[in-house]
């Protein structure tokens, strides 16, 4: 009986080492069930979750910064100092097992290629199909790291048939929050010779000059300083206290460096699928990148009995209670998005790419209901509900931030509105009905309804003067001013 389990545990062993192997059915994220293995990627909220725990009553900045910048529970690998320098080079990918802090073999891949004569590789952590046991080495920025499944700290590893004796071993994360932010590149279109940004990331870009504003929003917040944007949108913390300063921290990371890296990975997956699809062959490149986005929208804690966790997932769940927008139970953002991820998943198996496409504008969109329904909550709060602190003030403004770029391409002036309203530093009272119809203008061009949007309420009825607007209502005035536009356009 012993035998027979170490046995199969052996072969466990064994099947994991192979990182991303494909095999027939993955653990289930919310409703989507992943064609590849992501349970590494859906371990970003560690590092969100440990960010908020260190920014929680003791406000330990530098400690909270230093997970944010080198992370600590996704995409662990060893960096290894040898006792002689390689005499060959060494390929990426090729699999080194060691032995760990706790005795027990780790297994590994070669990160990237060393050169013959270096004598440090990096050697990527393998992990487990099983998210409660997806690696055994967390460490990185974290200051409660976790190390059994670590390298010891001297040893040797080996592979296929070779031994490599090393002297010094350093844990470290290649997949960071603020990675998500400032890997420029990333957000480019890979299969589009000029390199343009993706769709929604080139509305930020117009908007606050660069690609890396949410990192610049995190350290200002951080450092308590000031964003420094070459465009629109300067925000300058510095006269909020520490409540206000976590909100802005902790929104900041998953509302506006997680949010984009969602969208990029989606947009990713049409571009592996437009430059690596033909008629009947397609590698797992555009699945994966879409169970990445999954992954990266829902996170590994939803799995925790009782918890939604802390990523966009929870945030639509949240929200959906305040604004009378679940359903059965559940935010009809998440439903909408689930039936959404799943038919894209369909149409990348069959190579269907332009129809994939379609289907991500429609993601997308749907993505901002929760930043604007979040917007909505603290403009009430301060505008009708006498509540001006500034934890409520950083929150208003970190999801307003989440939004405007978007509102801003559709109409600069209620754009504008919004952000005076809403920004970090204003001390009077927002304009509740001001900004709620600067919002509700645009929801047309923003691709969304009154109805998705909801109202807000105390769970059970709208608060007066905040319930949803009426959809066809918007219409005739979106109608009206584009008409009205269309013929000072035509009279001049
Ligand atoms: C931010 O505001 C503080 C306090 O009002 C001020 O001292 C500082 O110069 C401002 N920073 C920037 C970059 O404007
Ligand atoms: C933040 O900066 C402002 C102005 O630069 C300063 O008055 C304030 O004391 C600073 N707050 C903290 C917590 O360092």
């Amino acid at each position: 009986m012993l035998l027979t389990s170490i046995a199969l545990a052996a072969l466990l062993v064994g099947c994991e080492a192979k990182i991303g192997a494909r095999k027939l059915s993955y653990q289930k994220i919310y409703k989507f069930t992943p064609k590849t293995q992501v349970t590494d990627h859906a371990a970003i909220d560690l590092d969100q979750q440990e960010i908020e725990t260190l920014l929680t009553d003791q406000y330990l900045w530098s400690a909270a910064q230093a997970v944010y910048e080198n992370g600590a529970h996704s995409k662990s690998y060893a960096e290894v100092t040898l006792s002689t320098p390689l005499t060959t080079t060494m390929a990426a990918d090729v699999e080194i097992s060691g032995v760990a802090l706790d005795g027990t073999t780790v297994n590994g891949k070669i990160m990237e290629e060393a050169a013959s004569g270096s004598s440090v590789i990096k050697v990527q952590y393998a992990t487990s199909d099983k998210q409660e046991k997806y690696v055994g080495c967390q460490v990185g920025g974290s200051s409660e790291p976790v190390t059994t499944g670590c390298f010891a700290d001297t040893g040797s590893l080996s592979m296929s048939g070779t031994t490599l004796d090393y002297t010094a071993v350093a844990n470290k994360n290649a997949r960071t929050i603020r990675g998500f932010s400032t890997n420029d590149a990333r957000h480019r279109v890979e299969s589009n010779p000029d390199q343009a940004y993706y769709k929604d990331m080139q509305m930020f870009v117009d908007y606050y000059g660069s690609s890396d504003y949410a990192d610049k929003w995190i350290m200002a917040a951080l450092a308590n300083g000031s964003t420094g944007y070459s465009g629109l949108g300067e925000t300058n913390f510095s006269t909020l206290d520490d409540t206000g300063r976590k909100e802005a921290v902790v929104k900041g990371t998953v509302f506006l460096a997680i949010f984009m890296y969602v969208i990029r990975e989606l947009e990713d997956a049409i571009d592996d699928c437009v430059v690596q699809c033909d008629a009947d062959t397609c590698n797992d490149d555009p699945v994966h990148a879409l169970d990445e986005a999954v992954a990266f929208y829902t996170g590994s804690l939803h799995l925790t009995e009782g918890s939604d966790g802390n990523l966009l997932f929870s945030l639509a769940e949240k929200r959906c209670e305040n604004f009378l927008t679940c359903e059965n139970g559940e935010a009809a953002v998440n439903n909408r998005l689930f039936v959404l991820f799943n038919r894209m998943q369909n149409l990348l198996q069959q190579g269907k790419c332009e129809e994939a496409a379609t289907v991500v504008s429609d993601i997308t969109n749907i993505m901002y209901v929760p930043m604007i329904q979040g917007a909505f909550r603290y403009a009430y709060k301060s505008g009708e509900q006498d509540d001006q602190t500034p934890k409520s003030e950083a929150e208003g403004a970190t999801f307003a931030a989440a939004v405007l770029p978007k509102v801003h391409k559709c109409n600069a002036a209620d754009a504008q509105l919004i952000y005076d309203n809403m920004k970090v530093g204003n001390t009077e009272p927002v304009d509740w009905p001001a900004v709620k119809s600067a919002f509700e203008r645009n929801y047309r061009c923003m691709g969304i309804t009154c109805a998705d949007v909801g109202g807000q309420s105390d769970g059970e009825l709208y608060f007066e003067g905040a319930g949803p607007c009426s959809s066809s209502f918007m219409t005739y005035v979106g109608l009206a001013l584009g008409l009205a536009a269309a013929s000072l356009i035509a009279f001049f």
